[in-house]
């Protein structure tokens, strides 16, 4: 068994009657009446808020949502989250209009033991991702505690994941230690074989773990558009599909890496493609792996997802990122619910599944499959970071047990 990593726990803090700052991950997607689509993040962070609110701490939690370019700006306000938070809390939650300043201040002096507040977005203020110790130190005087739970936000150095812990006594919370628990098991001693199953649009984003992965992993699949970036380095047509030529001579350098290692890295031996993707009724499907001028790759075909089932059966630690297709167009979307199915049968079986990143975990959740997987990681670009074996900045910044 992986050591677990070991960071002071919040558990381990005297927060009863105390002022306890929680960053969470409540970087939500909304649908189009503005209600929050997906609330795993929110659920994720309820086993922290509970036991603080059980220990009659005053909770005030503070997060990003989006990217809003350090100003204030109405479609990125945390506000909208306050409802679902307080029916998953069966509690009122406040809400404080700014997350520094006099009116965060004010909402905290009112707040007695077992309330929960939380702040407006992080974001709207420039310093948080300046990673300024001054915002960090103004977040910090909000409080007497601070717990680290947001695990999708700690691969970056911002003020309110690397500034605060210097100003205050920290904690790693519930989600943060369960998500790296997981993911170090995964990297350190994977239950053999193992395969990752990697997909996606941008090459030019997974490369360093696609690099990182071909030194641990047995097997490698790479579907989503990046694997046409890869296909064309294997001098493979691939018609108008989206590569990124920029990264074709990487490609090639990590299928030669792989090839010298002996893993067996995988690309579509089929696709599905079309000429004009708002036209899924002419959708076809290859012979081989190359595309046709004139056509693009949305899909990966039926001959590669038959290839991988048998694959994902055998494996006995999975990890998936990024999905085969535009899977959020229902006639894209075969490849990566056959891997969610597939997934879920080999979890079901005593392998070890996890998935991460936004995509991935909305395609097993929208197939209804996602109790079924090992864990959910609430994390995208951090469950990658850890596992290319980049240090967190967040996780840095907390105390050792
Ligand atoms: C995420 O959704 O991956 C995290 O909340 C981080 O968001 P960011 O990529 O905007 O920093």
């Amino acid at each position: 068994m992986a050591a677990p990593l070991k960071k002071k726990s919040f558990k381990s803090l005297p927060v009863q009657n105390k002022r306890v700052l929680v960053r969470v991950d409540y970087n939500v997607p909304f649908d189009k009446n503005g209600n929050v689509s997906d609330d795993s993040r929110l659920r994720g962070s309820l086993p922290t808020l509970q036991y603080l609110i059980d220990q009659k701490a005053k909770v005030i939690l503070c997060a990003h949502l989006g990217r809003p370019k350090g100003q204030p700006n109405p479609k990125y306000s945390l506000k909208p989250v306050v409802k679902p938070l307080s029916d998953l809390l069966k509690r009122p939650v406040a809400f404080a209009d700014d997350c520094v300043g006099s009116k965060a201040a004010d909402a905290v002096s009112k707040m007695k033991p077992g309330d929960v507040l939380l702040l407006e977005n992080l974001r709207f203020h420039a310093e948080e991702e300046k990673n300024d110790p001054e915002f960090g130190k103004q977040l910090a005087s909000l409080a007497d505690y601070f717990v680290q739970d947001a695990f999708g936000a700690v691969h970056r150095a911002h003020a309110s994941t690397a500034q605060v812990p210097p100003f205050l006594p920290s904690g790693a919370g519930d989600l943060l230690e369960k998500e790296l628990n997981f993911l170090q098991k995964i990297k350190a001693d994977p239950v053999r074989p193992y395969m990752v199953v990697l997909g996606g649009a941008k090459v030019s984003d997974k490369l360093g773990v696609v690099k990182a992965f071909i030194k641990q992993v047995d097997t490698l699949f790479i579907g989503g558009a990046m694997a046409y970036t890869f296909l064309k380095a294997q001098g493979k047509e691939v018609g108008d599909s989206r590569i990124e030529p920029d990264f074709i001579d990487l490609s090639k350098e990590i299928l030669s890496e792989a090839a010298k290692r002996k893993i067996s890295l995988i690309l579509p031996q089929d696709h599905l493609i079309v000429q004009d993707i708002e036209k899924p009724e002419t959708a076809k499907t290859t012979d081989g792996d190359t595309i046709p001028a004139g056509w693009k790759g949305v899909d990966i075909g039926p001959k590669t997802l038959a290839a991988l089932q048998p694959m994902l059966k055998k494996a006995k630690t999975v990890f998936w990122n990024g999905p085969a297709g535009i899977f959020e167009m229902p006639a894209y979307s075969k490849g990566t619910n056959g891997i969610a199915v597939a997934l879920s049968q080999s979890a079901k079986e005593g392998a070890m599944v996890v998935v991460g990143g936004g995509d991935s975990v909305a395609a097993v959740t929208q197939a209804g499959l996602a109790k079924d997987m090992t864990f959910i990681s609430t994390g995208g670009g951090a469950s990658l970071e850890f596992l290319e074996g980049i240090e967190l900045p967040g996780v840095k910044a907390l105390p050792d047990a």
